[in-house]
């Protein structure tokens, strides 16, 4: 993971949005459980033993809530302070991280939205 100089464009992921993006994607029928399960099951797959996790672009951390029953350490990391304020009100205990993320071959700043989820285990 590399931490940009020129900070991407999130600003589609800033104040109102952060509040209300769990239930605007719900509705939508993004079931975050199941993702993470699903997510969960290839990187046990491929790493069995794998203990921790690290939720790139975690936004408000809904995939981290199954996550941290998964894997013994997990922590967060995203570039919005708003996105990681209602991470952290949902997931006391986990470390939620500001950073900038520049490991996507599709990342510029048209394309903010090819940052997300991207899960690192260990
Ligand atoms: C579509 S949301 C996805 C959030 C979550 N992973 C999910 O699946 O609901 C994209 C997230 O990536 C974050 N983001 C965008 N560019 C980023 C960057 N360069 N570094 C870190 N986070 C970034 C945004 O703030 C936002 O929370």
């Amino acid at each position: 993971m590399t931490v940009a100089a020129d900070r991407l464009d999130y600003s589609h992921y800033t104040g109102p949005l952060s509040r209300v993006y769990d239930l605007v994607y719900t509705s939508r029928g993004k079931d975050f459980a199941a993702e993470a399960q699903e997510i969960a099951d290839v990187i046990r797959a491929r790493r069995p033993g794998a203990a921790s996790l690290l939720d790139v672009d975690c936004g408000t951390g809904e995939h981290l809530v199954t996550w941290r029953h998964l894997f013994a350490e997990v922590e967060g990391v995203d570039i919005s302070a708003d996105m990681r304020a209602v991470a952290r009100a949902k997931l006391p205990g986990v470390p939620i991280h500001d950073g900038a993320c520049a490991i996507s071959p599709w990342a510029g700043p048209s394309t903010p939205s090819a940052h997300c989820s991207a899960p690192w285990a260990t």
